[in-house]
């Protein structure tokens, strides 16, 4: 919040925001943080429409719209756009969705064909063909925010070697991220790139038990995972455009677990 006038003003009044996956654990934070902050939010989800629906209740109740998709080619991507504007123009985007399938480096070659296809068709093509459709409105209107949620194993590979292509497809979207900070550094589109470390929800957490989650904490070297809502904040900043020389960058939010 800012405070105008002796009264608080919520940051993104006014803007509207495409977060995708806000059926999952970090993006209904970043619904929770964004609607707060007084964005109209449309939000996405896959298969989990209930959650999606409750989340976008709760974080702006009369500013929000929910749309299905399934996001897994350029074309339903730039498809999903076109949807999304054609509800209220959107200035900012959180392409937060994404999928975390096992390619084993041993074990069925089927699994590793389909797991590398699919993560990086989701991961990586479709959330490219939304940036760059994004990026290109945007630039012929008043500008805006491009934020993507890659991860700390874009960096440095995967510590799960199971997890290899998902890796691999977080590195690739943040890397065309950069090439279109430059590209469109000059038409008022800022680009950023948020890497976070094991977070407490979503993939971070799942399928594991509380004594499992508790060793992965102790683990990191805050001896606790990344809050959800910490990358919901820094997004919620980032969207409100006070810092754009930050465009291009990526933004660590791991603990001191991964220090470049
Ligand atoms: N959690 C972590 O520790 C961590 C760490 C670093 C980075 N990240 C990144 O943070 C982001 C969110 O992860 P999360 O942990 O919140 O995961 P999550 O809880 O599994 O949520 C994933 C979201 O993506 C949606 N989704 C999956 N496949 C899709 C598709 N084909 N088309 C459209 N939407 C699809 C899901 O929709 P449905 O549920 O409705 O199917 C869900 O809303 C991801 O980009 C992830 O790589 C997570």
């Amino acid at each position: 919040m800012s405070v105008v006038n002796g009264g608080p003003t919520p940051s993104l009044a006014g803007r509207s925001v495409l977060v995708t996956g806000v059926s999952g654990g970090i993006g209904s934070a970043l619904a929770k943080v964004l609607g707060r902050e007084g964005a109209f939010v449309v939000g996405t989800y896959r298969s989990r429409a209930a959650e999606a629906r409750a989340v976008l209740e709760a974080a702006a109740p009369d500013r929000h719209a929910l749309l299905e998709a399934d996001i897994t080619s350029g074309a339903s991507a730039r498809e999903l756009w076109d949807r999304a504007n054609a509800i209220r123009p959107v200035d900012t985007v959180v392409l937060n969705a994404a999928v975390m399938m096992r390619t084993p480096l041993q074990g069925p070659v089927a699994e590793w064909d389909d797991g590398w296809e699919a993560s990086m068709t989701v991961n990586a093509v479709a959330p490219a063909a939304l940036m760059r459709q994004a990026a290109h409105d945007l630039a012929e209107r008043s500008g805006g925010s491009i934020i993507v949620i890659s991860s700390w194993a874009a960096e440095q590979g995967s510590r799960l070697p199971e997890a290899s292509a998902y890796a691999a497809s977080k590195a690739a979207v943040r890397n065309f991220a950069q090439t279109l900070a430059r590209d469109v550094a000059r038409r008022g589109v800022r680009v950023y790139t948020i890497a976070p470390g094991v977070v407490d929800t979503g993939m971070g957490t799942q399928g594991l038990s509380t004594e499992q989650q508790s060793s992965v904490a102790e683990g990191l070297t805050m001896g606790r995972h990344v809050a959800a809502a910490e990358i919901a904040e820094l997004a919620a900043f980032l969207a409100t455009d006070r810092t754009p020389s930050l465009t291009g960058a990526t933004l660590d939010l791991n603990g001191a677990s991964y220090i470049r």
